[in-house]
């Protein structure tokens, strides 16, 4: 029994985060790993459209993702900024000016992610309120593809901070200093109302809640 309390052994902890949460949910994990050394863990990659149909059929315990929409009856709770910001290469004619009118964008193509992407969702409802139109010709469905398409010099891209890290560190791709951004978004733990979780998912929930997560992520 105590070991089952301390170490969930023969624990089983099943995840699925969204596209992005890819590059910050492995930071999580290992945190949660070190205090649980015998505990199984699985994650599921896929975008937030597939993400929230895969919770309202209940096939995840537990979801990683941008805030859901409110009528389905999920349970979500923030526990992470996930900063939007416009990401360039380092020649692009943005790069290094400071105080960027929005409406600026508008004269520059961008590369967006697919239908479906809460990246895409959130940079969409920003941009119309704001009243700019952005041109999106340019579409992709993976984000990986999207900074290499940016770095390659095909346009402007829409990016979680937490997800280009080691290309700002590299010089292979700036954030532009548009004005009104970035873009507050969070991340949210989701499950579904009254659904028992695993003791896996409750403890790897409960871990995050309790801290100040933006430590462990490098
Ligand atoms: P996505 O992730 O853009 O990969 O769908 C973010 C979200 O769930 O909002």
């Amino acid at each position: 029994v105590i070991n089952d309390l301390k170490g969930l052994a023969g624990g089983h902890l099943h995840i699925a985060v969204a596209t992005t949460g890819a590059y910050i949910a492995p930071y999580l994990l290992a945190a949660f790993a070190r205090l649980h050394p015998q505990l199984k863990v699985s994650m599921d990659v896929t975008n937030r459209e597939a993400l929230l149909h895969q919770l309202a059929d209940n096939e995840v315990d537990l979801a990683i993702m941008g805030r859901p929409p409110e009528e389905l009856a999920l349970d979500a709770t923030a526990f992470l900024d996930n900063p939007l910001v416009v990401i360039a290469p380092p020649g692009h004619p943005l790069a290094g000016c400071s105080r960027i009118p929005l409406q600026d964008l508008a004269e520059y193509p961008f590369i967006i992610r697919e239908a479906g992407s809460g990246t895409r969702s959130a940079a969409e409802r920003f941009f119309s309120k704001a009243g700019v139109s952005l041109q999106t010709s340019m579409e992709m469905s993976s984000h990986e593809a999207i900074k290499h398409a940016v770095r390659a010099g095909m346009g402007l891209g829409i990016a979680s901070l937490h997800t280009i890290r080691e290309e700002l560190t590299a010089g292979h791709l700036v954030i532009l200093a548009v004005q009104g951004l970035p873009i507050q978004r969070h991340w949210y733990l989701v499950h579904r109302q009254g659904k028992r979780l695993s003791a896996a998912a409750q403890a790897f929930r409960d871990f995050l809640l309790q801290q100040e997560v933006a430590r462990l992520l490098p």
